[in-house]
């Protein structure tokens, strides 16, 4: 049976740094409070009405990557698109890169998993190159949050927290003794609208009275709602859980660990956890504090952070964690 590793990994975020001195001119919010609570002190944001979408800053990710993997467009056989900022409500971001990488007529998907879409797509793709199915898959995880936040005084404690930005991985069969070890993929549905954006969806229907009726769809409906201490105390439990149960499916140990990239949703749940597992300082790869949480994107930006750093080789067993919207959580453990 083939291995799946990971041939090439890249990044690319906006120019535009928006610091918690910008956010606190726009809301009543300050840095302290930001860093105190977060650990975030600037994110990025695309320029004010350039209409860049996720699917651009994931196609410049794509090619980092690509380039990374000493592969061209030709090469790749499958696209797995994570996001909860699509360029449309459909089709998909998946077909977009197929067209602007001019890739062959290989499938694309979606996938819509939030904050662990990028875990759910990169487990995905291991399984795929393990059925043989395919040899090289392009998995993108991106987001274009600023074009969708509530800047106001009421969105203060979601708008925050979120940037924008765009990370890749080429996903490779190979007939090495290394690479993908252990997967798990998780959900529980009763807290789906703790953090949630409810439209659009067919649950408000897409009849004209959406759009005439002034009192049908409410500002929390369209703007991202968050309950921080729920999705708080669920993380810090489902994160450790979950590594967990990818140590124990691979017989290692959280000693065996290298490198651990959680997902970046907030310093806080990250050392939480980190305190939890015991492990030390140069074992967990944090850089929220420079872009805040870009959702399916920020395990990736930070693998091609942690990489370009020097931080991973081949042969460190790397884990890869994430907890998010649905409740969605998992992990990949990897054998670099
Ligand atoms: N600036 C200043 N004050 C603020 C802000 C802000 N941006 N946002 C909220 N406040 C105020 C509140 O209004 C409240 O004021 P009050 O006491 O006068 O009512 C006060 O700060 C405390 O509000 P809480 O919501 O209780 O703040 P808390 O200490 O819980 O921190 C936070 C909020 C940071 C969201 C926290 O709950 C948390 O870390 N939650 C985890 C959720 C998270 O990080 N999600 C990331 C995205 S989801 C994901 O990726 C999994």
């Amino acid at each position: 049976m083939m291995n799946s590793i990971i041939t090439g990994v890249g990044h690319y975020v906006p120019e535009r740094v928006v610091t918690n001195f910008d956010l606190a001119e726009l809301m009543d919010t300050n840095d302290e409070w930001i860093q105190e609570r977060t650990g975030i002190v600037e994110r990025r944001h695309i320029e004010t009405g350039s209409k860049i979408t996720s699917t651009d800053l994931g196609v410049i990710a794509a090619k980092n990557a690509l380039n990374d993997a000493g592969l061209t467009a030709q090469d790749i056989d499958f696209i797995l698109f994570a996001t909860l900022s699509p360029d449309y409500y459909f089709p998909g971001n998946g077909v977009l890169v197929q067209r602007e990488l001019g890739c062959k007529n290989i499938g694309a998907m979606d996938i819509r998993n939030q904050c662990s879409g990028f875990v759910y797509a990169l487990s995905t793709a291991d399984k795929f190159i393990k059925s043989g199915a395919y040899k090289n898959i392009l998995v993108i995880g991106a987001e274009v949050h600023s074009f969708g936040l509530d800047m106001s005084d009421e969105g203060r404690n979601v708008s925050v927290i979120f940037g924008d930005g765009a990370g890749a991985v080429i996903v490779s069969a190979t007939e090495e003794n290394r690479g993908i070890l252990a997967t798990n993929l998780h959900s529980e549905g009763e807290y789906a609208e703790e953090l949630a954006v409810l439209f659009p969806g067919t649950k408000h229907g897409w009849s004209d009275e959406v759009l005439k009726d002034e009192h049908s769809i409410t500002k929390n409906e369209i703007y991202p709602f968050m309950n921080g201490n729920h999705v708080f105390k669920h993380a810090v439990t489902r994160f450790p859980e979950s590594i967990k149960e990818a140590l124990n499916d691979a017989g290692k140990t959280v000693e065996d660990l290298d490198l651990f990239i959680p997902h970046q949703a907030n310093l806080r749940i990250s050392q939480f956890v980190q305190r939890q597992l015991n492990l030390p300082d140069e074992k967990v790869f944090n850089n929220i504090q420079k872009y805040g949480n870009t959702t399916a994107a920020s395990i990736p930006i930070a693998l091609s952070e942690a990489k370009a750093a020097g931080k991973i080789k081949q042969g460190d067993l790397v884990m890869m964690t994430a907890f998010g919207a649905g409740f969605t959580w998992g992990s990949v453990l990897i054998n670099w």
